[in-house]
């Protein structure tokens, strides 16, 4: 069989969101790179997955050309509400940081990503198979992959970007003695719905209960995004959707306030946990997002990790490009880190706080509750949830 031989400066592993805007930061840079993806454009642009952005993933998706539709129909949020049973408390993030975030899906930033490749005439190719890392080490390294049209094809680059997240094979490519792993894997996990509906709520609730949390998020005017907390091993078929509304109501409800129920769109069980892997660089092989990191949802940081990684890589890639520069590339795994860091133990301290531990005591809910009480009356700690929250400034 006759192989086809593809070059470019970076390959890119993966089309989520760190693939996409990897890609779309360094096309705005002259940096050629190819984009591999082993599902089909229509199952990538339909995954349900989160909705915030923090303020600087907002401006960068914007100052990479992607923010349009992002300031057509994202929200704006200025805060959360913080809720157990019987008080429900307003975070008020600009008067506190000076910041926001918005609400818009992950899977719209990924449409957008996909449309303005399309439209660029830029390589993106579906459905491969048989993806393959070779020589990563050397300066010359491959990604092998086999196309959506049966060609087997070598693409040659100066380096490769690994943002095929948490299930891909960039991470294992790096020998394992020369990682180290970091997990927590939490005692529960989220049950999502996306409901035609309209939101019960301007902003985000997130509720913290004796029965376990929940949550209201929202994609739209019309269209809502609610969670429980349910044991990991609970399956799906088991909840239908009058146990889901009437649970979500029973833990969230309050004196005076009514959740609508609508139509359920979209429903699924995600286990949770947090998991670092470092260093983020073999070779010339780079991670960024999931193939290096998880954080659980309740922090809403996946998404927003992944755009910071890629922003450092992005700037990285280009000092030594145009200025022959390898210095931001050698420190590229350390930047990363710290901030995944700061996102982890947030995300921890935000999922800790707000779900009850099956394992855990009355102490521990006593301990929650002071928590709780503490962050929504102490401007100082109120400060500390809203300044991660709406993210860190960049190093
Ligand atoms: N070859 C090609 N593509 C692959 C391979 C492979 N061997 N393995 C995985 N992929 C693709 C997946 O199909 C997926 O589209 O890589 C992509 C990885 O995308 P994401 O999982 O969305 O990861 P990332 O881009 O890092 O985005 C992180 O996604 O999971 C959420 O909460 C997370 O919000 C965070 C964000
Ligand atoms: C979501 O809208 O899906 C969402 C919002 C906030 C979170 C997690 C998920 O913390």
């Amino acid at each position: 069989m006759t192989e086809r031989r593809l070059r470019t400066q970076v390959g890119i592993i993966g089309a989520g969101p760190a693939g996409l805007l990897l890609a779309q930061l360094l096309a705005r840079q002259g940096i050629e790179s190819v984009i591999v993806e082993n599902r089909s454009r229509e199952y990538v642009e339909a995954r349900i997955r989160a909705g915030v952005l923090e303020h600087q993933t907002v401006q960068l998706l914007t100052d990479a050309g992607v923010g349009d539709r992002l300031h057509r129909e994202g929200l704006r949020h200025d805060g959360v509400y913080l809720q157990w049973p019987g008080e429900r408390h307003h975070i008020d993030f600009p008067g506190l940081c000076g910041r926001s975030v918005w609400v818009y899906g992950q899977t719209e930033v990924v449409k957008d990503l996909i449309a303005a490749r399309v439209e660029a005439a830029l390589p993106l190719h579906f459905d491969v198979a048989d993806t393959a890392l070779v020589d990563v080490e050397s300066d010359r390294p491959q990604i092998r992959f086999t196309s959506a049209d049966g060609e087997a094809t070598v693409l040659e680059c100066d380096l490769v970007a690994g943002c095929d997240g948490f299930h891909g094979i960039s991470r294992p490519a790096i020998p394992e003695q020369l990682r180290t792993t970091w997990e927590r894997v939490y005692p529960f996990a989220w049950l999502g719905i996306l409901a035609q509906v309209a939101p019960s709520t301007d902003e985000l609730i997130y509720a913290w209960h004796p029965d376990g949390f929940a949550m209201h998020s929202m994609r739209s005017p019309s269209v809502s995004r609610l969670y429980l907390q349910v044991d990991p091993t609970e399956r799906i078929e088991d909840w239908s959707d009058d146990r889901i509304w009437s649970q979500l109501q029973h833990r969230m409800g309050l004196d005076g306030w009514t959740l609508n129920a609508g139509p359920v769109l979209d429903k699924g069980i995600t286990p949770m946990r947090s998991f670092v892997s470092a260093p983020m660089r073999h070779g010339n092989l780079f991670l960024a997002g999931d193939a290096a990191h998880i954080v659980p949802p309740t922090g809403a940081k996946g998404l927003n990790l992944a755009a910071a990684d890629v922003k450092v890589l992005a700037e990285a890639i280009v000092a030594r490009t145009q200025e022959g520069r390898t210095d931001l590339l050698d420190a590229y795994s350390d930047t990363a880190l710290r901030r995944v860091w700061r996102a982890t133990h947030f995300s921890w301290w935000m999922t800790s706080m707000m779900h009850v531990n099956p394992h855990g005591d009355a102490f521990d809910r006593q301990l929650q509750l002071s928590q709780l009480r503490y962050v929504t009356s102490s401007t100082a700690a109120a400060t500390g949830l809203a300044e991660n929250y709406t993210g860190m400034p960049f190093e």
